[in-house]
């Protein structure tokens, strides 16, 4: 495997690990066809998402919505991408407790600090300054905007968004594909699929 990178989706998501530092990224694949030979923050968009198949760098999904990367990374995976060909970025100013782990796939943007015996599953996406304290778990594919904090033993569900500055109480259950509006407080599970908005945050029917 090619030590270079390609980052999937010309996103403001890619252009942000981009200006994280990311090193050896050699090019980018959209299938926006508009977007072929056109450079996306200094790198060149080089093909659409089937041109992985013909390359032989790792590959870093960036999508910033859990569902559409999860869209992004099954259809990948069924094209015969192996989970190995994933890259994970980590951004050289975030901060990871030696006891928390991070799986493949995933971006932890500037400023992101982890603490103690936290997991971050595969596919998840951490935007700058989020604080994810200890045994917190995000399962795979979900995402923190800017400024999410979680308290101690917080569960994020597969494919989860929670958006910027949201809070959520320790112990606390967030359930998969569930949406949190921006600086909602969490103080309660907040069921799989429903968005949640406010302080104290509660179900926003109209919205679902
Ligand atoms: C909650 C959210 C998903 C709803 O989006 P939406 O479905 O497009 O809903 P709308 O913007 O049409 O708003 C619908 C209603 O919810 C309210 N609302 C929207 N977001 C809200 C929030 N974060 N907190 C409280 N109320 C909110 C609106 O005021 C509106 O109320 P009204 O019907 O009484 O006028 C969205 O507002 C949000 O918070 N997204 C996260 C954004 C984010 O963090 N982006 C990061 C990008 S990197």
């Amino acid at each position: 495997m090619s030590a270079g990178l390609l980052l999937v989706g010309a996103s403001g998501l890619a252009r942000e690990v981009l200006a994280a530092c990311a090193v050896g990224v050699v090019g980018i694949l959209d299938d926006d066809a508009a977007l072929l030979g056109t450079s996306v923050g200094g790198v060149p968009v080089i093909g659409g998402i089937e041109a992985a198949l013909q390359r032989e760098e790792r590959l870093l999904v960036c999508v910033g919505l859990s569902r559409g990367r999860r869209d992004v990374v099954r259809r990948l995976r069924g094209l015969g991408v192996a989970d190995a060909r994933f890259a994970t970025f980590i951004a050289p100013s975030a901060s990871i407790g030696a006891t928390s782990s991070v799986s493949r796939g995933s971006i932890l943007l500037d400023g992101v600090v982890v603490t103690a015996d936290a997991r971050i599953g595969e596919h998840v996406v951490v935007m700058p300054n989020c604080t994810i304290t200890h045994d917190d778990v995000l399962e795979d594919f979900a995402t923190l905007a800017a400024g999410v904090a979680l308290g101690g033993g917080v569960t994020v569900g597969e494919a989860a968004y929670l958006g910027m500055n949201a809070s959520v109480r320790q112990r606390v259950m967030v359930g998969a594909g569930a949406t949190v509006g921006m600086a909602a407080a969490v103080l309660r599970e907040v069921p799989p699929g429903e968005t949640w908005v406010g302080v104290p945050a509660r179900a926003a029917e109209v919205l679902a």
